[in-house]
C-alpha cells in the first residue's frame, strides 16, 4: 500500500465511522450523514485506484490491511468492535463499490443491520475470526528454551496425545497449552527457542517434531506482529495442531519413501479436512486452530486445497501458519529431498511471496528470523 493510499485509508475509516455516527441521530439522507458518506466513498475510490480490493482483517483488537496493522484510533476501534459484534473477521471491498455498499458498512458501524448480513457484488464478509473471548493474561509459565528442556512428563504426554488422537474422540489440549506457554515465556526472557529447531528428524515422528518447529516459528511471527495474551497462545496452539489430520493418514502413505501415486496424494490432502473436523469436536479448541488445520494448504492465491467457494477469505492465522510450515518443510530433510540453508530457503520463500504465501507476512518472517540470528 502506497503512503498516499495509507492516508486515504485512515480518512476512509474516519469518514465512514463519522457517517455511521451521524446516522444514529439523523436519516441516511440528512446532509450531515450524506457529506461524510460521500467523502468515505471518495477515499475508497482513491484507494481502489491503485489496488483491486481493499481487505480489512480483524485480528483481536487490531485491524490489518495488507498484513500490516492499521493505526489505532477511537474511530478504528469502533469499526473493530462492530465487526466483532457481527462476527466479521474480514471485510473485502472490491473496485466498483458504490454508495449502497458504503451505506451497508455504515449500518454495520451504526449497529443498524436489520436482516442477516448479506454480501453484495463488491462487499464480502469473512465470518471467521480469532476467539478473543477467552482472554488469558501473559502468565509466567516455566520457560522451555530448547526441546531437551521439555519436561519428560510433558513430552510423553504430548507424544501420546499425538500418537493416539486418531482413536480418541477429543484432543486433550492441556499438554499443548503448557508447551506453548513455555515457549512464549522463553522468548520473553530473550533466550532463543529458534535455535532449538530440529535439524533432522526420524520419519515416524515427523508430524510431531514438525509441529513443534512450526509452533516456535508461529510464536516468533506472532510476537513480531505485536500479539500477546490469549491470541498469541492461540497462534501457537494452531501451529501445534495444523497437521493433526496426518494422524488419520495410513502410516504407509505418510512415510512412503518413493513418489506418491495420485491416490496417495488424495489421501494426504484429506489431512486438512479430517484435522479440522477432529478439532471442531474438541471443547475449548480455539477457532483459529480449526481454521489453520483446514486452510494451511490453500495458498495465498487460493490455488491449493481444499477447494472452497469463491470469495473465501483465508484467516490471517492460517496465513501465518502457511509461512512457518513452508519454511520448516524447506529447511528440514523430507523423505525425498535434502535440507537447505537459510538464505536458500529465504530465496525460495520470496519467490512464492504473493502467490503461495502472503507477501507482507513472508517479508516480516524473514526479517524476524534474521534479527533472531537464524542466518
Ligand atoms: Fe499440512
Ligand atoms: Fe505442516
Amino acid at each position: 500500500m502506497t503512503p498516499y493510499a495509507k492516508e486515504q485509508l485512515g480518512m476512509f475509516i474516519n469518514n465512514l465511522v463519522q457517517a455511521a455516527k451521524a446516522m444514529t441521530l439523523y436519516s441516511p439522507e440528512h446532509r450531515m450523514t450524506a457529506a461524510h458518506a460521500s467523502r468515505a466513498l471518495e477515499n475508497l475510490n482513491q484507494i481502489l485506484a491503485s489496488q483491486e480490493t481493499l481487505k480489512i482483517i480483524r485480528l483481536g483488537a487490531e485491524l490489518f490491511v495488507g498484513g500490516i496493522p492499521i493505526e489505532k484510533s477511537p474511530l478504528a476501534d469502533r469499526l473493530n468492535q462492530q465487526m466483532s459484534r457481527y462476527g466479521i473477521g474480514h471485510i473485502s471491498i472490491g473496485r466498483g463499490a458504490d454508495s449502497a455498499d458504503i451505506l451497508l458498512l455504515m449500518q454495520i458501524v451504526a449497529n443498524k443491520v436489520e436482516q442477516k448480513l448479506q454480501p453484495t457484488l463488491h462487499l464480502l464478509f469473512g465470518t471467521i475470526d480469532l476467539d478473543d473471548t477467552r482472554i488469558r493474561p501473559d502468565d509466567d509459565s516455566q520457560a522451555i528454551p530448547t526441546y531437551s528442556a521439555i519436561p519428560n512428563e510433558l513430552m510423553s504426554q504430548l507424544s501420546d496425545d499425538f500418537e493416539s488422537c486418531s482413536s480418541r474422540e477429543h484432543f486433550d489440549l492441556r499438554g499443548v497449552m503448557a508447551l506453548v506457554a513455555g515457549f512464549i515465556t522463553s522468548f520473553r526472557r530473550e533466550s532463543n527457542p529458534l535455535l532449538a529447531l530440529v535439524p533432522l528428524r526420524e520419519m515416524d515422528e515427523y508430524t510431531f517434531t514438525h509441529s513443534l518447529d512450526v509452533c516456535i516459528l508461529n510464536i516468533a511471527q506472532g510476537m513480531s506482529l505485536g500479539y500477546e495474551g490469549q491470541i498469541l497462545h492461540d497462534i501457537g496452539i494452531a501451529a501445534m495442531l495444523h497437521d493433526v489430520g496426518k494422524q488419520f493418514v495410513p502410516k504407509d502413505v505418510l512415510n512412503k519413501p518413493g513418489e506418491l501415486t495420485e491416490e496417495d496424494w488424495q489421501t494426504m490432502r484429506m489431512h486438512t479436512v479430517n484435522g479440522a473436523n477432529y478439532l471442531l469436536n474438541t471443547p475449548g479448541m480455539p477457532r483459529i486452530a480449526v481454521m489453520s488445520a483446514f486452510e494451511h494448504h490453500m495458498k495465498y492465491d487460493m490455488s491449493g486445497y481444499p477447494k472452497v467457494p469463491p470469495g473465501w477469505q483465508i484467516n490471517l492465522c492460517s496465513q501465518i501458519t502457511m509461512v512457518s510450515d513452508c519454511f520448516d518443510a524447506l529447511r528440514t530433510r523430507r523423505v525425498y529431498k535434502d535440507a537447505m540453508d537459510f538464505e536458500k530457503v529465504a530465496g525460495i520463500m520470496l519467490e512464492v511471496a504473493g502467490t503461495g504465501l502472503n507477501p507482507a507476512l513472508t517479508l516480516n518472517f524473514i526479517k524476524t528470523l534474521r534479527k533472531m540470528g537464524e542466518q
